[in-house]
């Protein structure tokens, strides 16, 4: 299959089963933006769970936060994002085309000229006001990281919880940027979803620590299902680090338009938590419970794109197969990240005590399996359409079940069939799933 071929089929498949769709779409869509459909939604909930529980709940180091997208207009002064988080922009003096100046070579992209206007600083935060008066003293932005909610809490979060060093804050949570050349689907967005730990540790330590959490971000995907050929680790230049950061490695995967960043792992040293005791005239200092002495932590921050997780999960459970002569499209994600676990069916929907028992299995299983019940086309077609969002199991009612108790299930993976006992149908899905 030709790369370019795979998205688009990802794309297609994506709006036509309701993972993902285009923002605004009746009014000729918003570029950049999307909207997650009913299956879309199942599966982003999925990755994030499956974040939280490695990063917090399987930890004991860790704790959670979910801080505001609206921040005081001075912790990004503090942060550095007001004079530092920018685009350069240079427009080319024949076509008018605008483009970032990191993007391009010598010739413009569109006319082929060589004839750009200097570059200017473009910030990609974006500006709001707060309250009925626009003015200079109700700025505020949106949030462009997550990361800096974590900082500002630091004290809170120490006094309620009297962490000692090592620990970590974890988030979820939305941040906008006005990207200038957003695209490839959702892998660059305006409005977008981070997963970002904040993991303070003495500096002297901040070294080891920090290739700690690459390798264990690294496994994380590994872990749920994503090829170890279509996962990379890159290491940063000195020319790309962040303002903030004295080293970072991202973790790139193997997108159909090429290597792409899907987290970054930074050191970001002591540089946010002291920004903010200058700025706010708080300290913001860690003091060692047996030395007494006062200092302030180095931070080692994974920080991953919840949609750009997802679309690699996509793109890599995206499996084309021949069966019987025919083109089967069977999405293998893991089974913590399928949007549906179990697929009810019946064999006759005009029988309808076939219909009632599949109804009543669906209804049982449901408390504790994602499932659908489905009976708008012949079993065949049902089949299909569950292995194209990756159902994990479907359960077929027959005539036959009304006799004897027992029912179909069938293997998204290897479409083997097997009959189970109803009543021992929650404790077999209990062990595979
Ligand atoms: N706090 C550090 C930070 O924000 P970043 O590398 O700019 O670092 C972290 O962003 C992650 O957020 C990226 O690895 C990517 O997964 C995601 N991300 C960043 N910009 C994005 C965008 N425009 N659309 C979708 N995801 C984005």
């Amino acid at each position: 299959m030709q790369k370019n071929d795979l998205m688009e089929k990802i794309v297609s498949l994506c709006k036509r089963r309701g993972f993902i769709f285009q923002s605004s779409d009746i009014y000729g869509g918003l570029s950049s933006s999307w909207d997650y459909g009913p299956l879309g939604v199942e599966l982003k909930q999925n990755v994030k769970a499956a974040w939280w529980k490695a990063v917090v709940h399987y930890r004991d180091d860790m704790v959670g936060l979910d801080a505001g997208i609206l921040m005081d207009a001075q912790v990004w002064k503090a942060s550095g994002h007001t004079d530092n988080f920018n685009d350069i922009l240079v427009d080319c003096k024949k076509c008018k085309k605008r483009f970032r100046q990191d993007h391009i070579g010598d010739q413009c992209p569109s006319c082929g000229a060589n004839d750009f206007t200097e570059g200017r600083a473009f910030n990609l935060m974006f500006k709001t006001y707060l309250g009925a008066v626009e003015g200079e003293s109700a700025v505020a932005y949106l949030r462009p990281e997550t990361a800096q909610g974590i900082f500002v809490n630091f004290n809170n979060i120490l006094d309620t919880t009297h962490r000692k060093l090592p620990f970590g804050v974890a988030q979820i949570g939305k941040s906008f940027r006005n990207e200038v050349t957003p695209g490839n689907f959702t892998f660059r967005m305006r409005e977008f979803e981070q997963m970002e730990i904040e993991y303070f540790t003495q500096p002297p330590e901040a070294e080891e620590c920090h290739q700690q959490w690459i390798d264990n971000r690294f496994q994380w995907y590994l872990d749920l299902g994503i090829q170890k050929d279509h996962l990379r680790l890159r290491k940063h230049g000195d020319d790309e680090l962040a303002h903030y950061a004295k080293g970072c490695s991202d973790i790139e995967y193997r997108f159909p338009f090429g290597w792409s960043e899907l987290e970054g792992i930074a050191n970001r040293t002591d540089f946010d938590l002291k920004q903010h005791s200058q700025f706010s005239g708080v300290d913001l200092q860690y003091k060692d419970p047996v030395s007494q002495e006062k200092f302030y932590p180095y931070i080692i921050e994974p920080s991953g794109g919840v949609d750009r997780a997802t679309l690699a999960f996509l793109v890599d459970a995206y499996h084309e197969e021949e069966v019987e002569g025919r083109l089967r499209v069977v999405l293998k994600l893991s089974k913590e990240l399928a949007p549906i676990k179990i697929a009810v069916l019946p064999l006759l929907k005009k029988n309808s005590d076939i219909v009632a028992l599949a109804k009543k299995i669906k209804n049982d299983l449901q408390k504790d399996f994602v499932c659908v019940y489905d009976d708008t086309a012949s079993i065949g077609k049902l089949y299909r359409r569950q292995d194209e969002v990756g159902t994990f199991f479907c359960v077929t009612v027959d005539v036959q079940s009304l006799e004897d108790a027992q029912v179909t299930v069938r293997d998204r993976d290897s479409m083997q069939q097997q009959r189970i006992a109803l009543d021992q149908l929650k404790n077999y899905f209990r062990e595979k799933l």
